[in-house]
């Protein structure tokens, strides 16, 4: 039986503690079984895309681009090719890929934009705005890093002043029994987190804030 994103979600929900996190942070979770029928509409792409536009960042840098690589585009074929051998199962059965850019230089006539020192930061969190507007619209979303971004950013044109960081695989989920049984099982590993002792502190570094 093919499992709903809903379902799933709810399967998937966060270890105790999470609990009362805002429904499309407790429900999101790394899918590696996408619905390779599926596709996203022009204007769910759109509303992706302006998720991350409208995150902050450093002094209204926008340091970010994405490429849109639909499946089935040419774009999308020439990504997939330079994947990791342990993402080119998964990742080409998403309805598209965004690849995330990070701006990390001024380019030779001036571009226009300002570089700034938190670009990563920045980029991540346009990042994080888009997969959980993935998830308000009962998408699932993977972010992967596991492919050649030197390939990729030749094969795109990618200039030097900017920087390939990862992939975005959006798309519904589908159905465990029609994939490859390795990547069914990474469905099912467990999903854990430091506890928060370790990374929220007070008074000084290592005394835990409870
Ligand atoms: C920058 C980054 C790189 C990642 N690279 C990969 C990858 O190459 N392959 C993969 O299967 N998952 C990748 N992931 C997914 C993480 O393994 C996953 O987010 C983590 O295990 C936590 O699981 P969760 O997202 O389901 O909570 C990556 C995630 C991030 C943020």
């Amino acid at each position: 039986m093919v499992q709903s994103g809903r379902m799933t979600a709810a399967k998937r929900a966060p270890q105790p503690g999470a609990e009362d996190l805002t429904e499309h942070l407790r429900d999101r979770w790394s899918v590696s079984v996408f619905d390779q029928e599926h596709e996203l509409a022009d204007s769910e792409i759109r509303l992706l895309l302006e998720a991350a536009r409208w995150a902050p960042s450093a002094g209204n840098s926008q340091p970010w681009s994405f490429l849109v690589l639909p499946r089935g585009s040419a774009g999308h074929e020439t990504f997939a090719s330079h994947l990791s051998r342990g993402n080119s199962g998964w990742v080409p059965r998403a309805s598209a890929v965004f690849v995330a850019i990070a701006q990390v230089g001024v380019g030779p006539d001036g571009d226009g934009l300002t570089y700034s020192d938190y670009a990563y930061y920045d980029l991540g969190q346009a990042a994080a705005h888009l997969t959980v507007q993935a998830a308000s619209l009962g998408l699932s979303s993977h972010q992967f890093a596991g492919f050649d971004h030197d390939a990729v950013a030749a094969a795109f044109g990618v200039p030097d002043w900017w920087r390939v960081m990862i992939g975005i695989a959006v798309g519904r989920h589908g159905d465990p029994a029609q994939v490859d049984p390795r990547d069914a099982e990474r469905e099912e590993r467990d999903r854990v987190r430091r506890p928060l002792e370790e990374t929220a502190f007070t008074d000084k570094w290592g005394t835990p804030w409870s």
